[in-house]
């Protein structure tokens, strides 16, 4: 069956409504302290089991806006991290598009799963802690891709995320953003918890100048979804 129609199988979307459910009720899912948060991510991959559909954000294909800004601006060898790798998706399509690529994420299980998704990837893939990086990663990616980590955290782990993300850009490196967003103000009843204008610009203020955005909608049977792709660049 193709990835697609894969996903949106009815049995797949019942298994996928069941893990909800359960999910929902694990300590930490709807905020709770960091460590709460934190461990939940590591339960949600551990209690999957394997099983794809149990993992609510794992579509099992890059995000269509990063294919399409990674065929205007191949890697040619250069640097890349994909923050907060997930199952792998995103950084597959960065290796894929020429760049050298390293890609973490907090739960050791994630990365162990996407190893085994993608036994013969060229992406470098670590178990670590966006607040506990490795000192020489400072400034060394030409290109930073976070998709989704910030919005699934509130403060103080918010906070402290953007001006984590920002400092693993290389000077005249870019980072790229994907996130769900909403109005300047308004409450958001998460997980996620979708960006504000004013909290993804304020990448602004960690050094780096935004170049581009584009705002976005995803559409579900139901409803729409604000998302924002936005392309900063470090001086
Ligand atoms: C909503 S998922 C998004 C995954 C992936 N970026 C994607 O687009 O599909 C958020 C990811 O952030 C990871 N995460 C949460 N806190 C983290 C931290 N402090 N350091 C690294 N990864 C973290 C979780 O384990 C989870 O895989």
């Amino acid at each position: 069956m193709h990835n697609d129609d894969y996903v949106k199988s009815g049995d797949f979307l019942a298994r996928r409504e069941a893990a909800r459910q359960r999910n929902d009720r694990l300590t930490g899912a709807t905020g709770g302290d960091a460590e709460d948060r934190q461990a939940w991510f590591e339960t949600v991959y551990l209690e999957a089991g394997g099983d794809p559909a149990a993992v609510p954000w794992a579509d099992l294909a890059p995000k269509a806006v990063l294919v399409d800004w990674l065929a205007k601006n191949p890697g040619q060898g250069r640097r890349a991290l994909d923050v907060a790798c997930g199952l792998g998706d995103n950084a597959e399509a960065l290796a894929a598009a020429g760049y050298k690529t390293s890609a973490f994420d907090l739960a050791s299980e994630a990365i162990a799963w996407a190893k085994k998704r993608f036994p013969q990837s060229a992406v470098d893939y670590i178990a670590g802690d966006l607040f506990a990086l490795p000192e020489d990663w400072k400034g060394a990616f030409d290109l930073v891709h976070e998709c989704y980590t910030i919005q699934a955290m509130k403060d103080p782990l918010r906070a402290d995320a953007i001006p984590a993300i920002a400092s693993l850009v290389a000077p005249g490196g870019t980072l790229l953003l994907i996130s769900r967003t909403r109005e300047e103000g308004s409450e958001a009843d998460g997980p996620p918890w979708p960006l504000m204008p004013s909290e993804w610009r304020s990448f602004e203020d960690h050094g780096l100048t935004l170049k581009h955005f584009q705002d976005y909608e995803l559409a579900r049977p139901d409803r729409t979804i604000p998302h924002v792709l936005a392309e900063f660049r470090k001086s």
